[in-house]
């Protein structure tokens, strides 16, 4: 199709992408998860692939298949892809956390599966924030996050921006039916570290994923990468 870009500029640019969602355990036949399907994180590895990157795609349990030229690895839960991504930050060059990540996990998973009884509570803690970790340990890395916010977009993704240390936020707006989670199109909302903002109007989700590299390719360059 005309909107997939000829350009190789990522050729030698290693890159990590994040997709999908977590599952947490509860017991061995159930599970806490959320709605995002890993298409828009997907896209974003195809695309880093076809314009030259060696990429490292790691995706919860999302049932698409993986994209060519890409290396996929599957983590389950939020715990798990913590450890995949961040055993791999330092030699990349850029990362994209387009993944929904669980941010509260069961206590205490059960063996076998739980027999039905009377009414009770499911105690749940807090899994750690991947993209904040390696925000912390950022060094010359181009860092783009993802937000998905159902209000007051604009102040809650500058402030992940902020907190997490990243150089670059897509944000989605959520209370959108027309896009988004299980669509094919997406609209993102763009927050640089520099203040700039941008949007990428709503599109098919492939040529979201080249205009978000586009972006994150001049980035790359500031950065001497
Ligand atoms: N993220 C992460 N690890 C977590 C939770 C979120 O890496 N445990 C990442 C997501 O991959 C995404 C970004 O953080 O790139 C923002 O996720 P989002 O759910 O919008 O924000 P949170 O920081 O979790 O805050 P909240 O859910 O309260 O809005
Ligand atoms: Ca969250």
């Amino acid at each position: 199709e005309a909107y997939f870009s000829e350009k190789r500029d990522f050729s030698g640019k290693k890159v990590l992408v994040t997709a999908g969602a977590t599952r947490e355990r509860i017991d061995d036949v159930r599970y806490l998860t959320n709605r995002s399907t890993g298409k828009m994180g997907y896209a974003v590895a195809a695309a880093a692939a076809r314009r030259g990157a060696e990429v490292t795609l790691v995706s919860g349990i999302t049932g698409l298949p993986a994209p060519k030229g890409v290396n996929r690895i599957t983590a389950e839960s939020a715990e798990d892809m913590f450890q995949e991504v961040t055993r791999r930050f330092d030699e990349m060059d850029l990362v994209v956390k387009a993944a929904a990540v669980a941010d509260y996990t069961p206590a205490s998973p059960m063996v076998g599966k739980m027999k039905k009884g009377g009414d009770f509570a499911l105690e749940l803690v807090r899994t750690k924030d991947i993209l904040a970790e390696l925000g912390a340990r950022k060094e010359r890395q181009v860092l783009v996050g993802f937000a998905a916010e159902s209000a007051e977009l604009e102040r809650y993704a500058r402030d992940k921006l902020r907190r997490k240390n990243l150089d670059l936020i897509a944000a989605n707006d959520i209370s959108r039916q027309d896009i988004g989670f299980a669509s094919d199109e997406n609209c993102l909302h763009l927050y640089f570290a520099d203040g700039r903002s941008v949007q990428i109007e709503k599109c098919e989700k492939e040529q979201a994923a080249e205009r978000l590299l586009d972006y994150a390719a001049e980035l790359l360059e500031q950065k001497g990468r």
